[in-house]
Order: C-alpha cells, then sequence, then structure tokens
C-alpha cells in the first residue's frame, strides 16, 4: 500500500456530482502528474461532505483544509500553489460574510463546528465504494461483537436502554419495536431499511447511504441477529440512482468479505439483504403500503392493527427501521447504550440529521445534537438569513409538519418540544423562510403536494385535502372569507381523524400551524385583499418607483411580455394589463426601483 503525503477528500455526493466534481478529479489527475505528485498526493472521491450549499467542495488531509466552490479552472493554480509550494490559496477557502477573512480549517467553519456526527460518522471520511476504507474506520467492529459476543436478548436490551427512537418520523423507540418484531411466534421473519425519502426538500437517507452504505448493512446484520431474521429489504427511492449503486456495490463487497451471507464471520448467523427500488410516490415511505410495494401489488396503506411487527411482508412479522436508524445502530453496540444516552435530552437522545435548507445563507446536511436551538441550527451553522434577511419561520417535519415563528426560536428541539410547538421531527427536513414567504401560500404549496399524493383509497383523506387546499388557494387569490378560516378548523379535525393513514392524518399540519401563527396573514389576505409578503398574484402589483429608476433599461430588455414601457433616459412604467407578475424586473433591479403592493 502506497504511503501518501497527502489526501485530497473530494466529495462525490449527488450535489457536488451535479457540479463537477468527475471534471474536477481529472483535472486534479493531470495536473498532479503534471507536477509528478501521483504517488505523494492521492484523490478520494468521499460521499456527501454536508456543505452542499459550496459543493464542490474537497478537504485536503492532514492540514483539513476546507475548498469550496472549486471549478476545473482553478485546479492548475490550486495544485501549483499549495501541493507543489505549500502555500493554501486563501481565496478557494471559506470567507464568512461578516469579517470576510477566509477560514482554512474544516473544524473552524461554524456550518461544522457545532454539529455531532454519530450516523454522518464517516461522510467525507471514506470512499464509500471500497470497502476497506469503511472497516478502517471501524464498521463491522461493533456487528463483530453483536455476533461473536451477544445474544439477541442482550443486544435489544442495549437499543432500549440507549433511548434511541426511530428517525424516519414518529420516533418510536427502536428498542421496543425490535422487542415486539422478536417475541412473534413465526419461523420467518423480516427487516427492512426504508429508504423511500419522499420528502420535498430532504436528502438525509440519500447522503448517508451515498457516503456511508456499510454504515446502515451494518445496523441491519445486528438488528436481525436481534429480532431472529434472516432475510432484509432495502427499499430505496426510485429517484436515487447514486444511493442504489453504491448500496448495490456495498452489498456485493460484504458479501465477499463474509458480512452477509452464511455463518456470518464464523458465528453460524446467517443473513442476507435485497434491496427493492421505491414505486416514485411519497405514500411507499410509509410502512403499510411500502409492505404492499415490496410484495408487488400497489402501494396502499391498510389500516393498522395488525403493525407490521406483528403481520408485514406476506403476513410474517417484519421490523422496519428508517436508514438513520439503522446506521446509528452499531455506534451504540459499540460505544454503549450509556455513551449515547448521555447525548441528548430527556425524552430523546443521540443525534439527528437535518436537511437544512431554504432562505439559510449555509444549505446542508447537518448531524446535531437533540436538545440544540433553532436559534443555534439556524444562526450558527446555518450563518443566518440570506441577503441578511429577517427570518419568518421553520418549517419542520416534511410536508406534514408545521411552521415555528421567530418567537420560538430559543426552543431546544427534540420529539416533545417540537410538537407542543405545532409541529414534528419527522424525518429531519428543515426549511428556513425569511420575510419574503407568505405563510397562507407556505400552506397552499404542502397542501397541493399531499394532495397529489394521497393515494385515494380513503374519502377523508382524497377529498379532504382536496377541499382544504382549494379553500386556501381561493384565500389566496382574494375570494375568501372570515367564515372560511372555522370552516377549515373543522375540516381539519375531519381530515385528522378520518384518515387512514398517517398522510392523511397529519397533512392538515401545514395549515394548522400557519393559523395558530400567522392567522393575521390569512385575515390580511381575507379583509383587506393584501399579501403582506407580497408573493400571491391575484393581490399584488408591480410598479415602478419613478424617483428610483435610473433607466438603466435591465427590466425593460427581460420583461417576458414587454409590459414595461418608456422613453429612453426617462423613468419606465409597467403596463397593468400585460403584467404576469412574475417578478423578473424586481429581481433584476439593483436600484429598488420595482415596487410590489
Ligand atoms: C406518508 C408517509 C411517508 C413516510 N415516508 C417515510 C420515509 O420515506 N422514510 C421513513 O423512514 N419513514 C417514512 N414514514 C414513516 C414509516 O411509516 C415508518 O414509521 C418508519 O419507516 C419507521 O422507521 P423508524 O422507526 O426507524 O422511524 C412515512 C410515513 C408516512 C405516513
Ligand atoms: S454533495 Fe458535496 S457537500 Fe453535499
Amino acid at each position: 500500500m502506497k504511503n501518501y503525503r497527502m489526501h485530497l477528500m473530494l466529495c462525490a455526493g449527488t450535489g457536488c456530482v451535479s457540479n463537477g466534481s468527475y471534471r474536477i478529479k481529472a483535472s486534479l489527475q493531470k495536473e498532479l502528474e503534471k507536477h509528478n505528485l501521483q504517488n505523494e498526493i492521492a484523490i478520494i472521491m468521499t460521499g456527501c461532505n454536508g456543505f452542499c450549499a459550496q459543493g464542490p467542495v474537497m478537504v485536503v488531509q492532514p492540514d483539513n483544509i476546507f475548498y469550496q466552490l472549486l471549478s476545473e479552472k482553478v485546479i492548475p493554480h490550486l495544485v501549483e500553489e499549495h501541493f507543489l509550494k505549500g502555500r493554501p490559496v486563501k481565496k478557494l477557502m471559506y470567507i464568512p460574510s461578516a469579517d470576510k477573512i477566509p477560514i482554512p480549517k474544516m473544524s473552524e467553519i461554524g456550518f461544522f463546528k457545532k454539529q455531532r456526527l454519530i450516523a454522518l460518522r464517516n461522510r467525507g471520511l471514506i470512499d464509500p465504494e471500497i470497502i476497506d476504507e469503511a472497516i478502517a474506520r471501524g464498521a463491522y467492529k461493533a456487528c463483530l461483537k453483536a455476533l461473536n459476543s451477544m445474544t439477541p436478548e442482550e443486544i435489544r436490551k442495549e437499543i432500549k436502554d440507549s433511548g434511541l427512537r426511530g428517525r424516519g418520523g414518529a420516533g418510536f423507540p427502536t428498542g421496543l419495536k425490535w422487542e415486539i418484531t422478536a417475541k412473534q411466534a413465526s419461523e420467518k421473519k423480516y427487516i427492512v431499511c426504508n429508504a423511500d425519502e419522499g420528502d420535498p426538500g430532504a436528502f438525509m437517507d440519500r447522503s448517508i447511504i451515498e457516503s456511508d452504505p456499510h454504515a446502515v448493512l451494518e445496523g441491519m446484520i445486528i438488528g436481525a441477529k436481534a429480532i431472529g431474521a434472516e432475510q432484509g429489504y432495502l427499499y430505496i427511492r426510485y429517484e436515487y440512482p447514486l444511493a442504489l449503486e453504491r448500496m448495490e456495490n456495498a452489498i456485493n463487497q460484504a458479501r465477499e468479505y463474509g458480512l452477509l451471507g452464511d455463518d456470518i464471520l464464523g458465528s453460524g448467523f446467517n443473513f442476507d439483504v435485497y434491496i427493492h427500488r421505491g414505486a416514485g410516490a411519497f405514500v411507499c415511505g410509509e410502512e403499510t403500503s411500502l409492505i404492499r410495494s415490496i410484495e408487488g401489488y400497489p402501494p396502499e396503506p391498510r389500516i393498522r392493527p395488525p403493525f407490521p411487527s406483528e403481520s408485514g411482508i406476506w403476513g410474517k412479522p417484519t421490523n422496519i427501521n428508517n436508514v438513520e436508524t439503522w446506521a446509528t445502530v452499531p455506534v451504540i453496540i459499540y460505544r454503549g447504550s450509556k455513551w449515547f444516552s448521555q447525548i441528548g435530552t430527556e425524552t430523546s437522545k443521540g443525534t439527528k440529521v437535518f436537511a437544512l435548507v431554504g432562505k439559510v445563507k449555509n444549505t446542508g446536511l447537518v448531524e446535531v445534537p437533540m436538545g440544540i436551538t433553532l436559534r443555534e441550527i439556524i444562526y450558527d451553522i446555518g450563518g443566518g438569513i440570506e441577503n441578511d434577511r429577517a427570518f419568518k419561520a421553520v418549517q419542520t417535519g416534511g410536508p406534514s409538519g408545521g411552521c415555528i415563528p421567530s418567537s420560538l426560536l430559543d426552543l431546544p428541539i427534540d420529539y416533545e418540544q417540537l410538537a407542543e410547538a405545532g409541529s414534528i421531527m419527522g424525518s429531519g427536513g428543515m426549511i428556513v423562510m425569511d420575510d419574503s414567504t407568505c405563510m397562507v401560500d407556505v400552506a397552499k404549496y404542502f397542501l397541493e403536494f399531499l394532495k397529489s399524493e394521497s393515494c385515494g383509497k380513503c374519502t377523508a383523506c382524497r377529498e379532504g385535502i382536496d377541499v382544504l387546499y382549494k379553500m386556501v388557494v381561493q384565500i389566496c387569490d382574494g375570494n375568501g372569507t372570515l367564515e372560511d378560516i372555522s370552516v377549515m378548523q373543522e375540516l381539519c379535525e375531519a381530515i385528522k381523524n378520518g384518515s387512514m393513514c398517517a398522510l392523511g392524518s397529519t397533512a392538515p399540519n401545514p395549515v394548522i400551524s400557519t393559523l395558530q401563527y400567522f392567522k393575521h396573514e390569512y385575515e390580511a389576505h381575507i379583509k383587506d385583499k393584501k399579501c403582506p409578503a407580497g408573493v400571491c398574484k391575484a393581490l399584488i402589483t408591480f410598479s415602478i418607483i419613478p424617483d428610483n429608476c435610473k433607466a438603466c433599461m435591465l427590466c425593460v430588455k427581460n420583461c417576458p411580455q414587454g409590459a414595461i414601457t418608456g422613453e429612453k433616459k426617462q423613468p419606465q412604467k409597467i403596463e397593468q394589463d400585460k403584467c404576469i407578475k412574475c417578478g423578473v424586473c424586481y429581481d433584476l433591479c439593483k436600484f429598488k426601483a420595482v415596487l410590489i403592493q
């Protein structure tokens, strides 16, 4: 094995790949060879580093130097300056907007400082396509311990004592679920890893699989022994080709190493996993729909009980856990439940991975200890609101979550605190919104998603969400009445209580939480026929402030309707009958001359 003096950990997560990681790799190879450095410096393609907004990113080890927004153009200079002459290139480092001083080391960048990595422990540190790299970082040690020196009861006790709760949405205690499945009298049992991840904006599970597939496989092997299952399924979302490819590769390598199959590591325990590609709908992630999908039927949920732990795939006891839950298991087994349960809050132990997106400066994937406040995530890790606008709300929990207002920024987050605030932890979507967001429009967006994703099997969900959506559309169009608000509240209750699965029963949440904290915005749409955030097209007009207009003509040239006219060197005007309110003029104007009213 070669001894390199430097390792270039180049991100090959989906985000960075789409921004050209592999072209950058080719460029690096060419330049390293040009300077005869190829035997001294190795390029390692890793999974997602987390700081996707700055991609393509690369970390230079052992010095931990973080480079961002790389392009092929800058590579010759970077190789010559840093890798040949030993002078790190400042302009390619992360530069915080506050003091404009480049930060060389990854560990000193605010985005990474407050994170605590358990599920993402190997992110950016290994090539996910090479099992030896995962093993060098400790993969399968916990598996060895569980298979060779623990009984199924001991494994379950360790997971129960750790306080681990399911990371897929509901937060059900993992050890308890394992216990229920283990205790079923059945020759055949299954375990499933739920990697359907259909929430808009979420990419936690995709990222874990892409960056460390062996963490998930190891968790599943341990869980299989604890439950008494010899067969497992990985249900991977259809739209995740890279995750699928890496998991297939990881399974093949694990089989070659005797980590899957018969008599794993000489323990006498047999277990293997099979990949099932998702059927392309949000509801496929709901556990009973997922089971139907694996069985080859349309993914429609069914009434529970019986729960999958009692009757799942082909009527056999089936334990379903989320990707992040499985990836956390090996660390608990290896380091012990006591260690894990010291992290987090009274009721929610350990860490949680969030996809931090929206109007925040640093978007990406973050793993934080339970109990951290929303303010710490949004401001310390996220770097604050884009363009230094005002924070308005944060939406957590995916489409059926809720919007939390600025008055609750200091809320320490765990399952209970989020539920008390009218939202949920969900699987970890976190969408930050600024003052340019209309909260009625947000409710409309999520209802539209849920309406089209309802499988249609039960009336409350199929018809109820549709009616609720139409009422919100009416309000956005300026045609709502104050009475609509109380009708909507009643309808929310009916959908909640009458739906068969959690897609329907949680679907009213976006309306309930926006009404709880932003009722005044609904009232402004209804009573004043105004959209305070200037978003709802029926309630706004665009006009030009003559005193601010410098007649630069940028808006004139870019208006798709030719609706902006005027004399040369004179303030321009928007013809209201032609304007489609696309907002191009507003976005382009550098002189704040476009007014939205
Ligand atoms: C509409 C709907 C979609 C869901 N999608 C997912 C998903 O994509 N991934 C997931 O792990 N759980 C999803 N769930 C939750 C699962 O039904 C189930 O609770 C979870 O996989 C259990 O794993 P856990 O205990 O590790 O959280 C969804 C639930 C509903 C109602
Ligand atoms: S994909 Fe590269 S940092 Fe996320």
